[in-house]
């Protein structure tokens, strides 16, 4: 018999259908009800069993975490909390789960103790609801892009180049580390290692979508980025997902634009498609406000923050201005900040980012025209020799979720600015190219996607929105 799913079963008025399901019970109350989950919706069905009519050795393995085949009747449920349940004809137990071992019990979990166990946390509604959301999210985005005439292009994932020049690489190789090759100034020599040179996990892959950009006009990456910085925040990951378009013959307002028509159009289609799944994280962030000291707590709810970016401009800002604002700022003046703004030139930190955000203008920033020395080699410089084109956009609870800029494509100031930061040009050949064959002014930037993914889901820390986190001492599963 065909298997139905539960979420189809849910929305069925089909009332006396035979019906197959497979799927995990959650709980089995009373000998009588069981609820199973099979992964299709956040919600689960309700079988009913006479349990005289089953021996009483398969009824005891039915426990939490089992997987169990159930066919029975789809009839009109005669309890409250679901409109349909299943009388129960034939159990079939597919796996055991025993009872005593099973880490992932009808209860509350810590998040820590779930990461511990994160091959079993999608068990739980509340990471099933995270990666449900973190799937429609991915669809969303190449819905958004296709429609937009963008071309997905697939960047590579190891490379020789360190786009975004911090020097925070994964070294690739297949040299025994314990007996390197040595040239005759004593350095590793690479020419004998698996590519014949030093490479490394890529940081971005906008090198070469800018590129493709110069040929196909719009394109956009989404995939794998690593960085190895040792950052053990709620923000950070050395491994995840960017998202990064990048478009010919844009300047940086048109950059701003598509930033904020993508974002507010991906949070748009979750909120019309994910509804289950947001209305239980939407409580689930509730209660986890209600936990917090009054004055830390969000004065909107999760869905009402996602409506709030939807509706709102976002407030675009130099980074002149920004500064401005935070060296007359309260917490600067009283020296709250743990790093305090005295000078132009300073590097924003997070909590700057989320003082402009959450305090000053209450509304998601986009701070542009940052001073030159702070930012990547590839940015446009301005008249002003001082600041270049770049944009970073600032969520509530977030700080910066894109990174952005109009890209220097004018060879000579390129080549500069190379020089000056003691890059190897020779590295960098291909991209100058570009810069030499009908070279254009165009732009982009990066979206991270679990950042994104936290905005969306209401979770704190960026562990819990990945299936399995890769951070400083961290890679097991
Ligand atoms: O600002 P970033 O470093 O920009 C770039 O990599 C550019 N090449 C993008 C481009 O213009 N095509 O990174 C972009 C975004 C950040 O705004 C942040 O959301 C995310 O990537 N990000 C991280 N997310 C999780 N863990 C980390 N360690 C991250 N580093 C950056
Ligand atoms: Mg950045």
């Amino acid at each position: 018999m065909k298997r139905h799913s539960i979420s189809e079963l849910l929305e069925s008025e089909k009332y006396l259908q035979e019906v197959t399901i497979k799927g995990w019970v959650r709980t089995f109350r009373s000998n009588r009800f069981i609820a199973l989950n099979d992964g299709s919706t956040m919600k689960n069905i309700q079988c009913v069993i006479n349990f005289e009519n089953f021996d009483e050795t398969l009824l005891k393995r039915i426990t939490t975490g089992a997987a169990l085949s159930i066919a029975g009747t789809l009839v009109e449920s005669q309890g409250k909390g679901q409109k349909v349940e299943i009388q129960v004809k034939n159990i079939e137990i597919l796996g055991d789960s025993n009872p005593d071992e099973y880490p992932i019990q009808p209860k509350k979990h810590s998040l820590e103790f779930l990461r511990e166990n994160a091959h079993l946390r999608v068990r739980t509604n509340t990471f099933s609801a995270v990666m449900r959301i973190r799937s429609s999210l991915s669809f969303a985005i190449h819905q958004y892009f296709m429609q937009n005439g963008f071309y997905y292009v697939h960047t590579p994932i190891i490379t020789g180049s360190d786009a975004e020049g911090a020097g925070e690489m994964f070294k690739v190789t297949t040299l025994d580390i314990n007996n390197t090759p040595k040239t005759e100034e004593g350095k590793i020599d690479y020419s004998k290692d698996f590519f014949g040179k030093e490479t490394s996990l890529t940081v971005s892959g906008q090198l070469e979508a800018e590129t493709y950009a110069m040929a196909l006009g719009k394109v956009y990456t989404f995939g794998p980025t690593f960085r190895a910085e040792n950052s053990n925040t709620s923000r950070h990951l050395s491994e995840f997902w960017m998202i990064e378009p990048e478009v010919a013959f844009n300047d940086l307002d048109a950059n701003m634009d598509l930033a904020e028509d993508f974002i507010k159009y991906i949070l748009k289609y979750i909120l019309t498609n994910c509804d289950d799944d947001l209305q239980f994280l939407n409580q689930r962030f509730l209660q986890e406000e209600k936990s917090k000291p009054a004055i830390q707590r969000s004065d909107m709810s999760l869905l009402e923050k996602l409506q709030f970016v939807i509706d709102n401009n976002f407030k675009r800002v130099t980074y002149t201005e920004a500064i401005d604002i935070l060296r007359n700022s309260k917490p600067n003046k009283k020296k709250k900040f743990q790093y305090i703004i005295n000078e132009w030139g300073a590097d924003l930190q997070s909590e700057h980012e989320r003082y402009l955000v959450e305090k000053h203008f209450k509304c998601p920033v986009i701070l542009f025209d940052y001073p030159a020395n702070i930012k990547a080699f590839y940015m446009r410089l301005n008249e002003d020799e001082k600041t270049v084109r770049a944009m970073d956009v600032l969520f509530p609870g977030i700080g910066e979720i894109v990174g952005g800029s109009q890209r220097e494509e004018r060879l000579n100031v390129l080549k500069e600015k190379i020089k000056a930061l003691n890059i190897d040009e020779k590295e960098l050949w291909w991209y100058l190219d570009t810069r030499k064959y009908g070279s254009a002014i165009h732009a982009g930037f990066g979206l991270g996607f679990e950042r994104l993914v936290q905005f969306a889901t209401g979770m704190s820390n960026i562990r819990d929105v990945i299936p399995y986190p890769r951070t400083p001492q961290n890679a097991e599963f």
